[in-house]
């Protein structure tokens, strides 16, 4: 049996190379966060591994600034995990209603009860333990472990992998697999040691959210200073906006057809394009194959176009005359140019006509058919 080739799936993209990384990363992020980053929200070197986690819940998919009520108003109808995890799930969601994402509550008030019930009410230290928990990723555990225990554990975020995007100049969509991997092992490799953990996480996920914004970046704005802007890779190359990639957009089809000036007497022949389907009631340079044919079905060849051209007269000398492509919403058209020198014209039927030079810009042609005939005019015919 012939094996059949398997199509590269779009999450099968190669894994980005692991840059060279430089030595004081951290050091930078340290330095700068003790300067300038936050020190003084409330779950802050509260040394309580409940509010920290209650915070990096709340925190999730949600700004510092939204979340300072919710939080103080948690903290005093619900204060131990104890609290919560007996209170009544209505009273849990009532006291988010607002947040938004009450998949979030509905995890934090299970997660809660599981700690009480499985670990005597202590959240766990390891972050491969707290991920088995509700509603708690690898970032997030990371967080809870080093803001809670000072664990040497990596966050990734999406803020931070905007600020690995751009440092190190990592050219993919950070949503894809091997673009993530490839973060994670940036995050693991750069970490400080354990005694700076904490001022490190906060410090990365200050510059990610007052720094190193999607819209702003203070590098470009000159509002702020940035630690990492003489180490950073898209800076260097003038690329921040461009990074983090964006979702790649899904392929579109590519199909292709012949476009053909048959041309007699200083006059093109033009057709006019059925009602329905693409420039629909336009008229257009005759296409062969229509814009049907799948890129490798194609037949692009001289011959099968004379054939096609005799049906307008006798017909003399057949040129290629370049490529071109147009790219609509739901395909990529790729016009093969011919020139078709037709030496005796026969009789037409409706729809079709033969043009004079002179008068094609009195015609409104479809601005890609205006673009393969100034193409296949030049420069001799203009
Ligand atoms: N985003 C997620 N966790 C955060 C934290 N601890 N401080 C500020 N922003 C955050």
């Amino acid at each position: 049996m012939t094996a059949i080739p398997r199509r590269t799936r779009r999450t099968e993209r190669p894994t980005p190379v692991l840059p060279t990384l430089p030595d004081d990363f951290a050091v930078r992020v340290i330095a700068w966060q003790q300067r300038y980053g936050r020190h003084h929200l409330p779950w802050q070197n509260t040394g309580d591994a409940y509010r920290t986690w209650l915070s990096e819940i709340m925190l999730q998919q949600t700004q510092v600034s939204a979340v300072l009520g919710y939080y103080a108003r948690f903290i005093e109808r619900f204060p131990t995990v104890q609290a919560l995890a007996a209170a009544p799930a209505d009273d849990v969601m009532a006291a988010w209603a607002g947040l938004g994402y009450y998949t979030r509550a509905r995890n934090l008030h299970r997660c809660a009860q599981i700690v009480v019930a499985e670990h005597g009410g202590v959240f766990p230290r390891d972050p491969d333990v707290l991920t088995t928990l509700p509603g708690i990723g690898r970032s997030t555990a990371a967080a809870i472990a080093a803001f809670s225990y000072g664990v040497r554990a990596a966050i990734l975020d999406g803020n931070v992998k905007r600020v690995f995007a751009r440092a190190f100049g990592i050219d993919g969509f950070p949503g894809d697999k091997p673009v993530e991997e490839t973060m994670w092992r940036i995050a693991e490799a750069v970490l400080p040691p354990a005694g700076g953990i904490q001022p490190y996480t906060q410090g990365l996920m200050d510059l990610g959210a007052t720094v190193c914004t999607r819209g702003r970046p203070a590098c470009l704005t000159g509002e702020r200073a940035c630690p990492l802007e003489s180490l950073c890779e898209a800076r260097r190359t003038d690329r921040v906006m461009e990074l983090p990639l964006p979702r790649p957009r899904k392929a579109v089809p590519e199909r292709a057809a012949t476009v053909m000036m048959a041309l007699h007497d200083h006059a093109v022949l033009l057709h006019r394009r059925p009602q329905r389907g693409i420039w629909g009631g336009l008229w257009s340079l005759p296409l062969v194959g229509d814009m049907d044919d799948a890129l490798n079905a194609h037949p692009k060849d001289a011959a099968t176009v004379r054939d096609a051209a005799q049906t307008y007269g006798t017909v003399g000398a057949v040129e290629p005359a370049g490529e071109l492509t147009h790219t609509f919403t739901h395909f990529r058209l790729h016009m093969h140019l011919l020139r078709v020198d037709m030496t005796e014209p026969a009789a037409l039927e409706d729809d079709w006509r033969w043009v004079s030079l002179t008068q094609l810009g009195t015609v409104g042609l479809p601005a890609p058919v205006k673009l393969a005939l100034e193409t296949l005019l030049q420069p001799s015919l203009v």
